[in-house]
C-alpha cells in the first residue's frame, strides 16, 4: 500500500500507475500488494478473496493454496478472512541487498476451479539500519610544518537502508585545528576530508582526537561515529639548550678514576632524530683530554685518569649538543679541582756522614737534608722531629733545609751504631708523613783502659812444682773496639829474694796465664805478690794492672832435723857419739834428764813433731814426752843399771807420708862428778881415739878457751851492773819532771832485778850458731846440780836468740865441724 509521501507529485503518480498496475493485473489474474519489512509474523498484506472475488465459503470448500517460488514461506491465506498474511518477519536488506526494488512473488492456487494467481508483494523500506565506518578508529599522521587549509581524505560510512534512509550528511568535532569538508564523488556519493585550519605545532600538542560523524536521511535519523587520532609528526624546529649556560664543579683531586664529574644536559623539544643530543667537546686543551671523557650520549664527563691538584688545578671545556638535524648549542664546564693531603713530605738527605768518631764535640753536623711537600696550603707544610732518644738534633738551616747535629758526646762503648730515624709530617688532616734512616757508625777511640775481671788474683801453688807450671790466668777486657781493645799482658817489675820477679815467674802477653819459671821451695819463699799490667793496643795505649798473690803451698819435703842432741851423721868422721847427757843415780822419777830438740822446715802438719823412744840400753828407766821431746827417768836408777845408757829417739813430723829422723842420747848414770868425770873422760878418750887425736890435749885447751871467755863474760856482766846502778842512783837524784824517761815503767829497763832472774835458772845451753846447716858451735854449760835443760829458742831460721846462761859452767862441749 501507498503512504502519503512527502513529495506529492511523485506520490500522485505513484497512486496513478498503481492503480491503473492493478486494473491491469487484475484483468490478467494477478494481484500486487506493497508491505513494510520487518513487520511481525501474521501482518495483514492484502484482501486477496476480496480483490480476486472469491467467496469466503468458497475459498474454504475449494481449497486455495499460496505457492512460493523459493523454500521459505514467507506469505500465508488467512482462511477465514481471506487475507494475505506474512508468514515470516522479512528483513529487505537481507532479502536484496543491492537492489532498489524489492519485490516477493507467489501463486495462489485455486484447487476447485483449478485457476493459478499471481501475487507480487514488493517489501519497502524502514529506516532500520545505522551508517558505520569500516574503522572505528581512524590514524592520521600530519607533519607540524603542513600548511593549513591542506585537505586529509577521510573514509566513508556506509548504510544499509536504501534511498532516504541511507547516508545523507557528515560533521566533524573536537578541535579547532581541523575543520570537514564533504566532496561529492562521481556516483552522487558524499565523500569526506579532512581540513587543516590551523597551524599545528607537535611540542604544543603531539596529538588530537577528533569525531566524525555520519547521519543518514531516516526520520529519526540514525548515527554512526568514527574517532580520528591525529599524530602531529614532528619537524626539528627547536635546537637544543643546555640547562646550564655555564658548568663549575669542584672535585677533590682523590676522586677514583671512572667518576662522573659533572653530567651536562641539552635538552631538545623535538621528537626522534630530531630531539636526540649528542654531545661533544668544542675547544679543550689537550692536557684535559688525557682525563676527562664526554660521554656523547648522556653528556657525562668521566675521569679517565687520577687527578693531580699539582699538576693542574683547573680544567675548561666547551661542550656542544647537537641534535640529529644539526641543531646545536654550547656551554661552558669549569672543573676546578682541590688539594687533598694526597703528597707525603719527602725527605731526601743531601749529604751525610756514614761514620762519626766518638769523641767529636757536641754539635758536629753529622747530616743535611732537604723535605718538600708537593701539597699547598696547610698540606704542604712539613715539620720535622727525630724519633726515639738519641744523642742528635735537627736544626733548621736554609727554608727547607735541615741539619741533624749532634746533641751531646757520644761513647761507643754504649752504643755503637745509630738509625737516627727523620719524620717529616705535613699539616694536612690526617697529616701524612715519611721517615729517612740516617744509618751511622760511632768509631772508636781508646778512650778505655783494659779492666781485670777481679779486683785481685790468687793462687796457690804446691812448693817443688814443675818449672813452667801454669799458676793462674788474669783476664782483662777492654771495652773499645779493635786494636784499641787488643789487650796485652805483662809482669810488673818486681824482686824476690834480691832476684829479679821475671826469674821466677812469666806472664803470656796474649792470654794472660801466668807460668812459674822455676821450682818453688816453699821453705825460701812463701809467697810471690806481684803485679800484672794489661796495656791495650791503642794509640797512646792506656793500661791497669792488678795484683796477684801466689801462694806457695808447703809439702812435706823436709825429714825433721835433730839439733839436740847433734845427730851422730852430723858429727862428721868423730860422730861416734854424740850429747853425753847426766843423770844422777839418786834422780827421782820423772826427772828431767835431756830433751830433744829438732826441727822441720816444713810448715803445719808438716813441721809438728812427736818424739819416740826407739830404743834403750835399760827398757822402762826413761822415757820421752811425746810432743815436748822431753827425756825423763821413768823410775828411779838402780844400782844394777849400766852406768852409761844409750837412748835412740825417733822424730817423726805429720806429713804424709811422714819423714822422720833419729837422735841417740848417752846418758850417764853418776854418784859423784868424779864417777861423771870418769865416764865422760872415758868416753872422751873413745871418741878422741876414734879421731886419731890425742883427746887430753884437746879436752884442755878447748876447757881453757871456755874458762877465758866465761871470765871475759862475767867481768862484762858486772862492768854493766855497775854501769846501771850509777844511771839509777842519778836518776833518784835527778827531778821527777825532767827527762825524756818520764813515765815510762821501770820494770822496762833491764835492771838487776832481770839478770838475776836470769842467773837463778838452773841450767843453760849456750848455742851459737851462724847457720844452722853449715856450721855450728855449740856452748853446753850445766849446773852443778840436780838437772840438765838445754835451751835453744827458734823464731825463724835465721834469727837467733841468746838466753842468758848462769856463768857456773861445770861441763862445757864444744862440737866444731865445718
Ligand atoms: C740499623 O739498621 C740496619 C739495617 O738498616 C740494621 O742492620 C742494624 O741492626 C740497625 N741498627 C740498630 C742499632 O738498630
Ligand atoms: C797500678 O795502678 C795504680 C793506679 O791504678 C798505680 O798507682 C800503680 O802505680 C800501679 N802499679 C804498678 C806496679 O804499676
Amino acid at each position: 500500500m501507498c503512504a502519503a509521501g512527502r513529495r506529492w507529485g511523485r506520490r500522485q503518480r505513484a497512486l496513478l500507475w498503481a492503480v491503473l498496475l492493478a486494473a491491469w493485473e487484475a484483468a490478467w489474474g494477478q494481484l500486487r500488494y506493497s508491505v513494510p519489512e520487518e513487520m511481525p509474523k501474521g501482518s495483514f498484506v492484502g484482501d486477496v478473496a476480496k480483490d480476486l472475488g472469491l467467496q469466503l465459503p468458497a475459498l474454504r470448500d475449494r481449497g486455495v493454496r499460496i505457492v512460493s517460488e523459493g523454500s521459505t514461506q514467507y506469505f500465508s491465506l488467512h482462511g477465514k478472512t481471506g487475507h494475505l498474511v506474512t508468514a515470516e518477519r522479512i528483513d529487505r536488506e537481507q532479502l536484496c541487498e543491492s537492489v532498489q526494488q524489492c519485490v516477493l512473488r507467489c501463486e495462489l492456487i485455486v484447487e476447485g476451479q483449478m485457476q493459478v494467481y499471481r501475487i507480487e508483494v514488493e517489501i519497502t523500506d524502514i529506516n532500520d539500519n545505522t551508517p558505520s565506518f569500516k574503522e572505528v578508529v581512524m590514524e592520521e599522521r600530519i607533519s607540524e610544518m603542513t600548511a593549513p587549509g591542506s585537505r586529509f581524505p577521510l573514509a566513508e560510512a556506509h548504510d544499509l537502508d536504501s534511498g532516504g534512509n541511507s547516508i545523507l550528511s557528515y560533521d566533524l568535532s573536537g578541535d579547532e585545528h581541523f575543520s570537514l569538508a564533504v566532496q561529492a564523488g562521481p556516483g552522487g556519493d558524499q565523500r569526506p576530508e579532512l581540513v587543516l585550519a590551523k597551524a599545528l605545532d607537535r611540542e604544543e600538542a603531539a596529538f588530537h582526537e577528533l569525531v566524525l560523524r555520519a547521519s543518514d536521511g531516516g526520520d529519526p535519523a540514525r548515527t554512526g561515529t568514527a574517532r580520528i587520532r591525529v599524530t602531529v609528526v614532528d619537524a626539528n624546529d627547536n635546537a637544543p639548550v643546555f640547562s646550564q649556560a655555564e658548568y663549575t664543579v669542584r672535585v677533590p683531586e682523590d676522586v677514583p678514576v671512572g667518576s662522573t664529574l659533572v653530567t651536562v644536559t641539552a635538552n631538545d623539544a623535538d621528537e626522534g632524530v630530531n630531539g636526540q643530543v649528542k654531545y661533544s667537546l668544542k675547544k679543550s686543551p689537550g692536557k684535559a683530554l688525557k682525563i676527562l671523557q664526554l660521554d656523547s650520549e648522556t653528556g657525562e664527563i668521566t675521569l679517565l685518569q687520577s687527578l693531580d691538584f699539582e699538576e693542574g688545578n683547573s680544567y675548561e671545556l666547551e661542550v656542544q649538543g647537537r641534535d640529529g638535524s644539526g641543531l646545536s648549542d654550547t656551554t661552558k664546564v669549569t672543573i676546578s679541582v682541590t688539594d687533598i693531603n694526597d703528597n707525603a713530605p719527602k725527605i731526601s738527605m743531601r749529604s751525610a756522614l756514614s761514620e762519626i768518631s766518638e769523641d767529636v764535640p757536641s754539635g758536629t753536623i753529622v747530616a743535611l737534608l732537604h723535605v718538600y711537600d708537593r701539597d699547598s696550603g696547610a698540606n704542604g707544610e712539613v715539620l720535622c722531629s727525630l724519633d726515639g732518644d738519641v744523642p742528635f738534633r735537627l736544626e733548621k738551616s736554609l727554608d727547607d733545609y735541615y741539619r741533624v747535629v749532634t746533641a751531646r758526646e757520644l761513647d761507643r762503648e754504649q752504643v755503637s751504631e745509630y738509625n737516627v730515624t727523620v719524620r717529616a709530617a705535613d699539616g694536612g688532616s690526617p697529616a701524612l708523613q715519611s721517615s729517612a734512616v740516617l744509618c751511622l757508625r760511632v768509631l772508636d777511640v781508646n778512650d778505655n783502659a783494659p779492666v781485670f775481671a777481679e779486683e785481685g788474683y790468687s793462687a796457690r801453688v804446691a812448693e817443688n812444682n814443675a818449672a813452667g807450671a801454669l799458676v793462674l790466668t788474669v783476664r782483662a777486657t777492654d771495652a773499645d773496639w779493635g786494636q784499641n781493645a787488643r789487650v796485652r799482658y805483662r809482669l810488673g817489675e818486681g824482686r824476690v829474694r834480691g832476684a829479679p820477679l821475671s826469674s821466677y815467674v812469666s806472664v803470656q802477653a796474649e792470654t794472660g796465664a801466668l807460668y812459674a819459671l822455676r821450682s818453688l821451695d816453699y821453705e825460701q819463699v812463701r809467697e810471690l805478690r806481684l803485679w800484672v799490667l794489661a796495656e791495650d793496643g791503642g794509640a797512646p795505649a792506656l793500661s791497669s794492672n792488678v795484683s796477684v798473690l801466689v801462694q806457695i803451698v808447703d809439702e812435706n819435703d823436709n825429714a825433721p832435723q835433730v839439733l839436740y842432741p847433734a845427730p851422730a851423721a852430723a858429727l862428721g868422721s868423730g860422730g861416734a857419739w854424740s850429747g853425753v847427757e847426766l843423770a844422777p843415780r839418786w834422780s827421782e822419777p820423772g826427772a828431767l834428764v835431756a830433751k830433744v830438740v829438732a826441727v822441720d822446715a816444713d810448715a803445719g802438719q808438716n813441721a809438728w813433731l812427736s818424739y819416740e823412744l826407739a830404743k834403750a840400753t835399760e827398757p822402762g828407766l826413761f822415757r820421752v814426752g811425746l810432743h815436748s821431746g822431753e827425756v825423763r827417768t821413768a823410775r828411779s836408777p838402780l844400782a844394777r843399771d849400766a852406768a852409761r845408757q844409750s837412748l835412740v829417739v825417733v822424730v817423726k813430723d805429720h806429713g804424709r807420708p811422714a819423714l822422720s829422723a833419729t837422735a841417740t842420747l848417752s846418758v850417764v848414770l853418776a854418784k859423784s862428778v868424779a864417777e861423771l868425770l870418769a865416764e865422760l873422760g872415758s868416753a872422751a878418750d873413745e871418741a878422741a881415739a876414734a879421731a886419731g887425736e890425742p883427746a887430753g890435749s884437746l879436752t884442755r885447751w878447748l876447757v881453757l878457751a871456755v874458762a877465758a871467755v866465761s871470765c871475759l863474760f862475767l867481768a862484762f856482766l858486772l862492768l854493766l851492773l855497775a854501769l846501771r846502778l850509777r844511771r839509777w842512783h842519778r836518776q833518784q837524784l835527778l827531778p821527777p819532771a825532767s827527762g825524756a824517761l818520764r813515765g815510762v815503767p821501770v820494770s822496762h829497763f833491764v835492771g838487776i832485778d832481770g839478770v838475776r832472774a836470769f842467773l837463778q835458772s838452773y841450767s843453760h845451753d849456750v848455742s851459737l850458731t851462724a847457720d844452722s846447716r853449715k856450721s855450728q858451735l855449740r856452748f853446753s854449760a850445766s849446773a852443778s846440780c840436780c838437772d840438765t835443760l838445754p835451751m835453744i829458742f827458734f823464731s825463724s831460721p835465721d834469727v837467733w836468740e841468746f838466753p842468758l846462761f848462769s856463768g857456773s859452767a861445770v861441763f862445757l862441749t864444744a862440737h866444731v865441724h865445718g
